[in-house]
């Protein structure tokens, strides 16, 4: 099947547009995510799927600790930014207000809610990892409805 056909039918499932945040202590970064799904109550586990070229993989790699960051309908700007691809020396995360999780990740302050979690296993999947997180801590920030697919936002290539 051809790419652009695949593209164009799964832009077609609607899903939740997420900021994971990586890396610790100084060298934090994050990226939009919206291929992410909860995956167990007990213990609390969350997956999540990461191209294995992008920046935020190697800060993952190094340090096993994410934040999921829900977004509000009202944060498109907040997504576009994390969309954008960085490097080591970009300071992709100062923009915008955080404080750090108890893991060291990044949490948004405007962000509806997050979820702080610790890698427990990693899946190869084709041109993704397929990263499963336990759920160590979690809140809700700020009341408002999700930034969903249905505001135009789409993961393609
Ligand atoms: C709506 C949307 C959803 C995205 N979802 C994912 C995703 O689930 N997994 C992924 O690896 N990249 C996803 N991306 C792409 C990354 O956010 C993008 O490549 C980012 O530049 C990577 O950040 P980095 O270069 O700082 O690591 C998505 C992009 C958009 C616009």
């Amino acid at each position: 099947m051809s790419k652009s056909k695949y593209q164009e039918v799964l832009s077609r499932i609607p899903y939740g547009v997420s900021v994971v945040t990586v890396g610790v202590g100084g060298i934090e970064n994050g990226l939009a995510v919206s291929w992410l799904s909860q995956v167990s109550f007990d213990p609390p586990m969350l997956m999540f799927s990461i191209d294995k070229g992008h920046y935020s993989t190697d800060l993952l790699e190094d340090n096993p600790v994410f934040v999921v960051n829900l977004l509000g309908e009202d944060e498109t700007k907040i997504a576009a930014h994390f969309a954008r691809q960085s490097m080591a020396g970009d300071d992709k995360i100062d923009r915008f207000p955080w404080h750090a999780a108890e893991s060291g990740c990044a949490i948004l302050d405007s962000a509806l809610a997050y979820f702080d979690c610790e890698v427990t296993a990693r899946h190869e999947a084709g041109d993704h990892w397929i990263i499963v997180g336990e759920v160590k801590d979690a809140g809700v920030l700020n009341d408002g409805k999700p930034l969903t697919s249905l505001h135009g936002l789409h993961y393609t290539r």
